[in-house]
């Protein structure tokens, strides 16, 4: 059962930190309040800055060049969502966090299309593209900047989780399975203890990892909070609904992140 009272949510590490207000989620993190949102992307108002990550641009080709046929669609549908994204919060800075690209010929498959779409974006505004494991070296041609790690305020963005205060990072392309009444969905979510905060992947063709896998709990002291994307809205997930996926895959492990 998630969350979705229009009073402040308990919040056991930071309260009064996250709470609906006008139907929209917040989440107080190093000092401010952030947004995130359904499609999984986080908009920091107070710096004017979008926040995108594990976007895995290409993946879909990747798979078709190793005889693994998929609808090659994913790198547009994920374009769309930070176009929309882009168009709503007309942001002055857009950070993406890392394995924006599937692999290192992402670049070369790209459709010219896709790739006026992309300089289109990069264009509008200040475009960062932080270094991940599956695209250490920034793309040549497509605007934007390059970067290992980014420090905006008291923030520092990084592809891996190392636990660093106020760091927010992506990578392990967290999802939250919640059950309830026999059933159950699965969605991304966003994992913060109010220290640290770990993005969902924002790719349309990514895989995630379940947020009781050790990856992902190991990275906290505590047991963080948990915001689950719905369909409108993001939500605080009550952890005692949170189920893990062992008991479908045999196995948490073996995701390749
Ligand atoms: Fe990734």
């Amino acid at each position: 059962m998630l969350d979705a009272s229009s009073d402040p949510v308990h919040f056991p590490h930071m309260p009064s930190a996250a709470r609906k207000l006008n139907e929209q989620t917040f989440i107080w993190f190093g000092g401010d309040m952030f947004q995130p949102t359904p499609e999984g992307a986080l908009w920091w108002q107070a710096q004017k800055t979008l926040i995108v990550s594990d976007l895995h641009l290409e993946k879909g080709s990747s798979y078709a060049r190793r005889g693994q046929l998929l609808p090659p669609y994913d790198t547009g549908a994920t374009l769309a969502l930070v176009e929309r994204l882009a168009g709503q919060f007309a942001p002055d800075r857009i950070i993406s966090l890392g394995d924006s690209f599937h692999d290192a010929l992402s670049e070369e498959r790209l459709a010219e299309t896709d790739i006026a779409r992309i300089r289109e974006l990069t264009g509008s505004c200040d475009w960062f593209w932080v270094e991940g494991n599956h695209d250490p070296e920034p793309p040549a041609h497509l605007g934007g900047r390059g970067v290992t790690t980014l420090r905006v305020g008291d923030c520092v963005f990084r592809h891996e989780p190392t636990g660093a205060r106020g760091e927010i990072s992506g990578h392990l392309h967290p999802v939250a399975r919640i059950g309830g009444r026999g059933r159950s969905v699965r969605r991304k979510c966003f994992v913060t203890d109010g220290h640290q905060m770990i993005m969902p992947s924002l790719g349309t063709l990514t895989g995630g990892l379940n947020v009781l896998d050790d990856a992902v709990t190991s990275c906290f002291a505590e047991f963080p909070s948990i915001f689950v994307t719905g369909g409108r809205n993001v939500y605080l997930a009550d952890a005692r609904t949170l189920k893990s996926d062992v008991s479908d895959r045999g196995s948490n492990s073996g995701w390749r992140l």
